[in-house]
């Protein structure tokens, strides 16, 4: 049997690709396999956001050169963000890889696997599709990633995300409403919504279609029967409207829970990333979230060693942190990236002081995010069943915060169940039904 093997790396964006990756592969007639040993299309999709990411692909992509070697037959393909960022230069780095297609460009993969050349073929081409618009191939059965948008028209001068995603551009309404009900049919009763900036889905869209916004797309999905909880991310906190904060409280699907990337807690920082807010403007809209939306869970992205950030600047980040008392963080040190404005900026930290911050930051972060769990202790919560935890004789699932949850007890996988929360970690509960 002709067999694929995939591995995909980076965001929620990426894992919603690689469901594409998988339906197109899978409709050629291969079948998937646990190594790129046992396959004869090897895929990689890649993530470029930092200098990491790509070192963690570097780690994998040397057992496809070693296969290629041996066996010039096989196929190896490297998707997304990273040649995307190098275009036709990937190659000079990569020179066994066959094709590498960015992603605007993946439905160009059929045919690169159905009629293999020996030429290297290249697409980079920055092209209106989203990949939302094509068949995907689900991993998870009760849980599904709708693409609602993609790219970004911002320009945070540390970020590489616009220039490999393009410019925004937003699906129809009734393309994602026509997805949500085939979902629905299909057993799902959780759906993601995905976009760099889902908070300006829309704007790029004809006049005609205007009144296409993310809060009324949210009313929309939340009419459909069957689906139970509607998720979103990432959102822009400039962006984060009354309308929005109305819609999560008073629509019964959608989740409590809104991941709001803070960046730092610095006024001269946040200029110079051009985030467009000050660390006060955040602050009022998570106080404004907390006040309109009961229980709501706030989690945050947080670059540390930003060019220039003094000693002060980084004390404001961790008082901005106590102030906002997040759910949850994601904290990175931050990495030059080619191309973006701020890899020129003068003062770049030095990786000590960067990785001395990025400690101490996660100690606070984690110290508050076990605090907010241990309030639920005693609480009871509802609990979508995901399947058996990596415990035997316990049960995982999510909260409708996004909490994760070990428990014992009966329940079925996809059903909703009250759970009594008995204990907490920083990133977990543990209770029973
Ligand atoms: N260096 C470090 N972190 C970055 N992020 C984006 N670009 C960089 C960079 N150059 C982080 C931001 C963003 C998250 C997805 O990745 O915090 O919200
Ligand atoms: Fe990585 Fe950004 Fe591309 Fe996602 S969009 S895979 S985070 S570079």
């Amino acid at each position: 049997m002709d067999t694929y093997y995939l591995r995909s790396f980076g965001c929620q964006m990426n894992e919603h690709d690689a469901e594409r990756i998988r339906a197109v592969l899978e409709s050629q007639g291969l079948a998937p396999v646990a190594t790129p040993d046992e396959a004869r299309v090897i895929v990689y999709n890649t993530c470029t956001v930092r200098r990491s990411a790509d070192e963690r692909f570097a780690g994998h992509i040397g057992a496809a050169a070693r296969i290629k070697r041996q066996d010039p037959r096989r196929t190896i393909i490297v998707t997304g963000c990273l040649p995307q960022a190098e275009r036709e230069a990937f190659f000079a780095t990569y020179p066994f890889v066959d094709a590498a297609i960015g992603p605007q460009n993946l439905d160009r993969l059929a045919d690169v696997v159905s009629a293999p050349t020996r030429e290297r073929q290249g697409f980079f081409d920055d092209r209106p599709l989203l990949s939302g618009e094509m068949a995907g191939r689900r991993t998870r059965p009760f849980q599904a990633w709708v693409q609602i948008m993609t790219g970004c028209t911002n320009a945070c001068s540390y970020c590489i995300v616009p220039l490999v995603r393009g410019p925004e551009r937003s699906r129809t309404v009734q393309s994602i409403l026509g997805e949500t009900h085939a979902l629905v049919a299909d057993g799902v009763r959780e759906i993601t919504l995905l976009g760099q900036n889902v908070n300006a889905y829309g704007r790029d869209l004809p006049r005609a279609a205007q009144e296409a916004t993310f809060p009324s797309l949210l009313a929309a999905l939340d009419g459909i029967d069957g689906i139970e909880r509607i998720r979103f991310m990432t959102s822009h906190p400039r962006d984060l409207s009354d309308d929005l904060i109305a819609a999560i409280a008073t629509l019964p699907s959608i989740c409590e829970h809104v991941h709001l990337p803070v960046q730092s807690g610095s006024s001269a920082i946040l200029a110079a990333m051009r985030r467009s807010y000050t660390p006060d403007m955040y602050l009022e809209r998570v106080a404004a979230l907390r006040h309109g939306v009961r229980d709501v869970a706030v989690t945050t992205d947080i670059i540390v060693g930003f060019p220039g950030e003094t000693g002060s600047d980084f004390a404001a980040t961790l008082d901005l942190v106590r102030a906002a008392a997040f759910d949850g963080a994601y904290t990175f040190m931050y990495s030059a990236r080619a191309g973006t404005a701020a890899a020129e900026m003068p003062d770049q930290v030095a990786t000590e002081v960067k990785r001395d911050r990025l400690q101490r930051l996660i100690a606070l972060t984690q110290q508050e995010a076990r605090q907010r769990r241990q309030r639920l202790v005693g609480k009871r919560c509802n609990v979508l069943v995901e399947g058996p935890s990596r415990h035997a004789g316990t049960l995982r699932g999510r909260t409708r915060q996004n909490v994760t949850v070990n428990f014992t007890g009966t329940a079925v996988a996809g059903a909703i169940v009250s759970v009594l929360v008995t204990d907490a970690t920083s990133t977990t509960l543990r209770g029973h039904v």
